[in-house]
């Protein structure tokens, strides 16, 4: 069957068939064409891009220029797979209008085709004016990078009776607002199951166990790029780091010792030619 671009109610149907959706982060244009090669539905520009890419300790000091420069890198890099900008921390904490705003420049700007925010019960009439607006608006709760010095720091989520149902309100409240899609981040497997059958719309785990109708890593946790901590969630497929680096330290050493550039990576001219210039 030919493949056709990934759309909001393909992602509904798939969750409804009990098919798993997969979901992948890209923040330039060959990562992104990769992943969308590989046959992944969604593919978020998320915003841990501050970490993984610009050096930040945190997701807390990108803004929107960056996320917006890195979501058109991976739009001209997708053909299929359905994108996710990832609005970053006070682009849409402050006002309504200024979410609204802000959502659109990922549409209008970057050509991504929806946006994540992070937040629970308390974003919910956010969700909603920025989906009146227009804008398809992916919801996540549980872990939040953004707000993780109010959670006191990386923790799971949802792990006593009050903070699971909490959660379960959360996502029941952002369902009812219009977000087409819920991520799920570090929250007890039980409680991620139930609020998956709790919602209408898709659920998309991270650290959140196996029964979410699809499931998200950042890539450069599932390649081996990202080298300064793994979290426990986190499958490696790859350990492409020390590749990598061994490969650019022996490129260092073949051209200290004048192995390379090689008689095959050079352009010859004439000897005709030659005399002609010496000549
Ligand atoms: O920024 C990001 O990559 C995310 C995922 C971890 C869900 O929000």
């Amino acid at each position: 069957m030919s493949r056709t671009k990934v759309t909001i109610a393909g992602l509904k149907a798939k969750k409804d068939a009990g098919q798993k959706i997969t979901m992948l982060t890209a923040y330039d244009f060959y990562t992104a064409a990769m992943i969308d090669q590989a046959g992944v539905d969604t593919i978020l520009i998320g915003d841990s891009l501050g970490m993984v890419v610009l050096g930040y300790t945190s997701t807390v000091p990108v803004t929107m220029d960056e996320m917006l420069h890195h979501c058109k890198a991976v739009r001209r890099g997708t053909e299929f797979a359905f994108l996710i900008g990832d609005m970053p921390f006070m682009s849409y904490n402050v006002s309504r209008e200024e979410a609204i705003r802000n959502a659109g420049r990922f549409i209008k700007e970057a050509g991504c085709d929806s946006v994540k925010l992070e937040g629970g019960t308390e974003m919910a009439p956010t969700v909603k004016a920025v989906v009146d607006a227009g804008i398809p608006v992916c919801a996540h709760i549980g872990l939040t990078p953004q707000t993780a010095t109010k959670l006191s720091g990386f923790k799971v989520q949802g792990k006593d009776a009050e903070g699971a149902r909490q959660l379960i309100q959360s996502a029941r409240d952002l369902d009812a607002a219009g977000a087409y899609m819920l991520v799920m981040e570090c929250i007890p497997d039980a409680i991620a199951a139930e609020i998956t059958r709790a919602v209408s719309i898709p659920t998309i785990g991270i650290g959140a166990g196996p029964d979410c109708d699809g499931q998200v890593l950042v890539t450069n946790d599932v390649l081996g790029l990202f080298e300064k901590f793994v979290p426990k969630f986190v499958k490696q497929y790859v350990n492409l780091a020390p590749q990598i680096k061994a490969a650019l330290a022996e490129y260092v050493r073949e051209v200290q010792d004048g192995v390379f550039p090689g008689p095959e990576h050079g352009f010859a001219i004439k000897a005709e030619e030659l005399d002609k210039l010496k000549g």
